[in-house]
């Protein structure tokens, strides 16, 4: 049995006195909820200091991107090798870095392979983008995605992959529950092709898009779901919360 993985992408936002508070907001709510895997994805820069606020919990920590080299002179870039000491989880290849940053799946790649190496769980993002699907290329959008950031991993890699529709992010138009678990359940079917049935079955698949505490509990409630990748409504804590509990009592 795969638990649930409930994971909050605070993006770019909240200032230092917010993310300290939305981070004991959150203790305060979830952390006595054991059956669910509760990771925060703040800006970088407060990573340190919430890995301080949150040692004595239960929560996690991720970050929403990271370099794939250890160190050098890579201006502007944070390494696996720093992330290590504070991060469980990355989240790699939000579709926000791959339009706004232009990143690809052979970057995603070397990101992917970095992370694994330094024992970080890489959350590896798919989706297509609303002319894709209307075109009716979302499969092969996503086999071509998962095949590409996946090439040459181990048989039995540790990672998780997130469905996100770009049409869905932020936009407060979530993919309906059909579409996501039709997608999903496509996405662990190419997981066995890549990897073997025993590596898709324990691989986490997250759908994200405008989830938010009032439809949380339509997705959680999908076979081949296992948690949630949440942008807009991790901002809040009570939201946060709601889901949280709600993925421990469905
Ligand atoms: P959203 O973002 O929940 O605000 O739609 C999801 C994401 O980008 O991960």
């Amino acid at each position: 049995m795969i638990k649930t993985l409930i994971v909050g992408n605070w993006k770019m936002n909240t200032d230092s006195f917010e993310a300290y508070k939305l981070t004991s907001n959150l203790i305060d709510n979830i952390n006595h909820i054991n059956s669910v895997i509760k990771v925060i994805c703040p800006p970088y820069i407060y990573i340190p200091k919430l890995h301080e606020i949150i040692s004595s919990s239960n929560l996690y920590l991720g970050s929403q991107n990271m370099f794939y080299k250890d160190a050098g002179a890579y201006t502007g870039e944070i390494s696996p090798q720093m992330l290590k000491e504070y991060c469980e989880y990355v989240i790699l290849g939000h579709s926000e870095r791959r339009t706004l940053f232009e990143e690809n799946d052979e970057l995603i790649n070397k990101k992917t392979k970095a992370a694994i190496e330094n024992n970080i769980i890489p959350i590896i993002c798919v989706g297509e983008n609303i002319s894709e699907r209307e075109s009716g290329l979302t499969k092969n959008k996503i086999r071509n995605q998962l095949l590409n950031s996946l090439k040459n991993l181990e048989e039995n890699a540790n990672i998780s992959i997130a469905y996100e529709p770009i049409w869905a992010i932020g936009t407060g138009v979530a993919a309906t529950p059909e579409i996501a678990q039709e997608t999903m359940k496509y996405i662990r079917l190419i997981l066995q092709e890549i990897f073997n049935s025993d590596t898709a079955n324990k691989t986490p698949i997250l759908y994200g898009g405008s989830v938010t505490d009032q439809n949380a509990l339509e997705y959680l409630n999908l076979t081949d779901i296992n948690g949630c990748l949440i942008g807009g409504a991790s901002l809040d804590s009570k939201k946060f919360s709601k889901i949280v509990e709600i993925a421990a009592i469905k």
